[in-house]
């Protein structure tokens, strides 16, 4: 740490850190001879002890189907799982656990409710309202249901600090938007979108929001019911659980009305070659054996953040933020990549005329891992025009040291290109 300890330092104090990365395995570990400094979490972050052990429990003691044995293995399985499925539920404040749909991720939330909702819903000339920056995945399923349905997709555009702008956002919306789709927190600029504001006003013209969640998730306090969010998402590899498995929020009354997204066991109440007849919420959206283990170990991560405390986890992101931001704008020929007032644990940036993908290889040298590239948000590189950024992102077990080493890190990199 740098002897000018800030006042965000000082707060940040009170959050045990050293205590909190023992939980993480993969932390303490070299890289190129360095220890690792892990820095990006915005694509996807590391799994506590807690989580790992808990696959590891279902696997060695009590893997079995759910929802289809009476025996004690699988009432055992079905017990967590839908444990898992209440944990969450409580974790975004959802009124039912038949709100809760378990996806693969966030990416097959947003194809879920475009073909079930927006094939169903959406007629020519009906229009559907996105952002410059948006994930793709909150881009190309809505492209593919416009070419489907013959909808229109409208996008509102970023100011040069990385903001939406809401006026055009104002001017878009009409009685023929039908829906809107918009990033919660944006993975390439760490922008935090005011989507209470953004689903009151579709409201206003009885179009349905869906809010992608997936950045937000595993640092700020969800409350779909406070947002009154249509439909919500997010990915349990992000939020320090296992890949694979991710959540659908829907309101009830909207997914009750949805046909079915993919056919198979489990979605059925009962099925014959004349009629089938689907089952009730929420398991007619979830077609097939699920990721049982995903599910329980998502359950467990959520246990672990919300031990921590999601009020400690923002502020000390917020003070470690604040502390990269500082020196990034005093670092020289460092340009910073969004610069909203509203803003999470993401630093994405240049430096001067040195490629991304350089600055990646040679922070991995000295064991510094960020990503690098387009961050799958092309329109947002083309906004800045700018092929690719290298990007910091920080979660509640990185410290103030780590953002130091990164610093340090940029000035090897600087040497390399004098
Ligand atoms: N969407 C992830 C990221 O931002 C993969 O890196």
């Amino acid at each position: 740490m740098t002897d000018s300890h800030t006042a965000e330092q000082i707060v940040a104090t009170s959050f045990d850190v050293e205590r909190i990365r023992q939980d993480f395995p993969i932390l303490h570990q070299t890289t190129h001879n360095h220890p690792l400094v892990y820095l990006d979490n915005a694509a996807s972050s590391q799994k506590p002890n807690q989580v790992i052990t808990a696959i590891e429990n279902y696997y060695r003691q009590y893997h079995s189907n759910v929802h289809r044995g009476v025996h004690s293995l699988s009432e055992k399985a079905t017990h967590e799982y839908e444990l898992a499925r209440k944990k969450i539920k409580n974790f975004v404040n959802a009124q039912s656990t038949d709100e809760i749909i378990f996806v693969r991720g966030a990416t097959e939330a947003i194809n879920l409710v475009a073909q079930s909702y927006g094939r169903d819903q959406l007629q020519p000339g009906d229009e559907i309202i996105i952002s410059e920056m948006e994930h793709h995945s909150n881009i190309v399923p809505w492209q593919m249901l416009c070419e489907q349905t013959g909808a229109i997709l409208k996008v509102i555009p970023i100011n040069d600090a990385g903001e939406l702008d809401l006026s055009v956002y104002k001017e878009l919306l009409n009685e023929k938007t039908k829906i809107v789709g918009i990033i919660h927190i944006s993975n390439a600029l760490g922008t935090i979108n005011p989507v209470k504001e953004i689903i009151k006003l579709a409201h206003d013209y009885d179009a349905i929001v869906l809010v992608d969640g997936a950045q937000a998730a595993p640092h700020e306090i969800i409350d779909v019911q406070a947002l009154d969010a249509d439909f919500y998402t997010l990915s349990g590899h992000k939020l320090f659980g296992p890949t694979g498995i991710g959540i659908l929020y829907g309101k009830q009354q909207l997914l009750d009305n949805m046909p079915p997204y993919q056919g198979g066991g489990e979605m059925i109440r009962r099925v014959s070659f004349t009629k089938t007849e689907y089952n009730v919420l929420p398991h007619k959206f979830e077609a097939g054996t699920p990721h049982i283990s995903g599910a329980i170990g998502l359950g467990i991560a959520i246990d672990y953040v919300e031990k921590i405390g999601m009020d400690n986890i923002n502020r000390y992101e917020h003070s470690l933020m604040e502390y990269a931001t500082k020196q990034a704008e005093q670092f020289p020929d460092l340009t910073i990549i969004g610069t909203a007032k509203n803003k999470s644990s993401i630093l994405s940036f240049l430096l001067g005329d040195i490629h991304a993908h350089d600055i990646g290889t040679i922070l991995d040298q000295y064991g510094i891992a960020v990503r690098t590239g387009h961050h799958c948000a092309m329109p947002v590189m083309e906004h800045f025009q700018v092929p690719a950024t290298a990007r910091a992102s920080f979660a509640f077990y990185n410290t103030f040291d780590e953002i130091d080493t990164l610093f340090a890190g940029l000035n090897k990199v600087k040497e390399v290109f004098q």
